[in-house]
Formats: structure tokens, C-alpha cells, sequence
């Protein structure tokens, strides 16, 4: 079967069909192209930029020139995977005029297809005004990482029952906004279950259990590019910094013994 390009469509067709979707992280040309080797269906450029490639301790330093230049770079590597880039700490939160300026730099610069922004009700109308300009929009509820000093660090979201019912009232106001998709960031998953089935759009979890309609993972994570960092939400299919770090040695005690470069590496 030719293979086609994902679209807003047809992840609301796979949500219907009940195929599960994809989603992973990427700040680079090298790992969008893999990803897009692996049929992954959507591609964040995250603000998770910050901790995994800038070294930050939070998400909340990096701006959207930063997310701008790492979407350029991934969608030049990707030719099927819907693009979505994140909008960084304050560059919607203050108005919704400033929001959609924003939202459309990441798509007119960035070349993204789509954006992402965190929150619930309170930010539906701005949300509104974003896809009413026909831009996509992604939402995401439950642990905020650009919240993180208001939610006394990366904590469970949703455990009683009052949060749990507020948060379905925020999922629901998201989908009547308009998102095509909403992200769920570590909350038990009974209320994931319980989103994924009062709305109509694809819920996406990290750390929110199985009865999502897809599952989000940060590359790094789950690649094991961060030896010191394994989050209980990720499964490490890799130790790639492991690998890295070896091929690092090896080059140093080839150089330092005098074996590379050898005659083959030679002109
Ligand atoms: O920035 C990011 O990587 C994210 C995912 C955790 C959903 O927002």
C-alpha cells in the first residue's frame, strides 16, 4: 500500500478504527528522518527540549525562536509524520492575539503542521482563536510541565475525584475548541480511560496507562541518551549513550595507539 501522509484526519480515523497512534519527540534532522523510517505518526518538536538537548532544569527557559529552529531543522527530515512543534512558556499565555502570532511563526517558519499547547478551560477560548485561523491545534492536560513551579514538580494529576471530574470538563472544553488531539501527562489510568471515552478526539498519554487511544514517548528516554535520567513512565529500548560514550573510548585508545587512522582512512 502507498504510503500517505498523516494528517489530522486520519488520526481521528485511526482513533474510529482503533489502531493505535504514535507520537515521539524530535529536535533534529538525523532522528526525524528514523523516525520517519519507522512510521511513527507524529513528531513533537518538544519544550522537553530544554532538559534533554539544552541542559535546562525545566522546560520553561526555552523560547520559541528555540523551538523554530529545532522544528526547521526536523522537517527537513520528515516526509509522512504529521510535524507538531510545541509553543514555549509565554508565548500564549498572555493574550490570544500574541498566541496566534506565535502559533503561526511555528508554522510559517518552522514549517510545523500543527502546534501544542498546555492547559484546560482556561485557555480553550485562545485555543478557539488558533484553529479558527486554521491552524491545528494539540492540546494538554493533566501534569504541565511549563506549570511545574505551581504543581510542586512532576507529580500524578487527576488522583481525587473533584480533579478528576475537572479534568474531563477540561478535556471536553479542549474538544469543543477544536483540538484535534489532546496529550495526557501522568494521571492514573482509570481517568485516562474515562477522557478517552467522553471525547470524540484521540487521547495521547505519557505516564497515563493503556486505555489511551496513543501513547507519547521523549526520544531521549526511551533511546537511553540520558544514562543518569529513567522516568517510570518510559521503557528503555536502548542504552545509546552507553554505545556512544564506548565508541568515544575506542577512538581515543585507537588514536592514542597509533591504529586509526589507518591506511584505508589515508590518502
Ligand atoms: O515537550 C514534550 O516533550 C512534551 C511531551 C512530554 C508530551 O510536551
Amino acid at each position: 500500500m502507498d504510503r500517505k501522509r498523516m494528517t489530522v484526519k486520519r488520526l481521528f480515523d485511526k482513533k474510529q478504527a482503533e489502531e493505535k497512534i504514535t507520537l515521539i519527540t524530535a529536535y533534529d534532522y538525523t532522528t526525524a528522518k528514523c523516525l520517519d523510517a519507522a512510521e511513527i505518526d507524529i513528531v513533537l518538536i518538544g519544550d522537553s527540549l530544554g532538559q534533554v538537548v539544552l541542559g535546562y532544569n525545566t522546560t520553561l527557559q526555552v523560547t520559541l525562536d528555540d523551538v523554530i529552529h529545532h522544528t526547521k531543522a526536523v522537517a527537513r527530515g520528515i516526509e509522512y509524520a504529521l510535524i507538531l512543534a510545541d509553543m514555549p512558556f509565554m508565548t500564549y499565555q498572555v493574550n490570544s492575539d500574541l498566541a496566534l502570532i506565535n502559533a503561526g511563526r511555528l508554522m510559517q517558519e518552522g514549517n510545523a503542521h500543527s502546534v501544542k499547547l498546555e492547559g484546560g478551560q482556561e485557555i480553550a477560548p485562545t485555543i478557539k482563536k488558533i484553529v479558527d485561523a486554521g491552524i491545528p491545534v494539540m492540546g494538554h492536560i493533566g501534569f504541565t510541565p511549563q506549570s511545574y513551579f505551581k504543581l510542586g514538580g512532576n507529580r500524578i494529576q487527576g488522583r481525587s475525584e473533584a480533579d478528576a471530574k475537572k479534568m474531563i470538563a477540561d478535556a471536553k472544553a479542549l474538544e469543543d475548541a477544536g483540538v484535534f488531539s489532546i496529550v495526557l501527562e501522568l494521571i492514573p489510568a482509570e481517568l485516562a480511560k474515562r477522557i478517552t471515552e467522553a471525547v470524540d478526539v484521540p487521547t495521547l498519554g505519557i505516564g497515563a496507562g493503556i486505555h489511551c487511544d496513543g501513547q507519547v514517548q521523549v526520544s531521549h528516554d526511551i533511546l537511553g541518551l540520558l544514562s543518569d535520567f529513567k522516568p517510570k513512565h518510559a521503557k528503555r529500548y536502548k542504552n545509546i549513550a552507553d554505545e556512544i560514550t564506548d565508541a568515544f573510548k575506542q577512538f581515543k585508545s585507537d588514536v592514542s595507539q597509533g591504529i586509526f587512522p589507518a591506511d584505508e582512512n589515508s590518502f
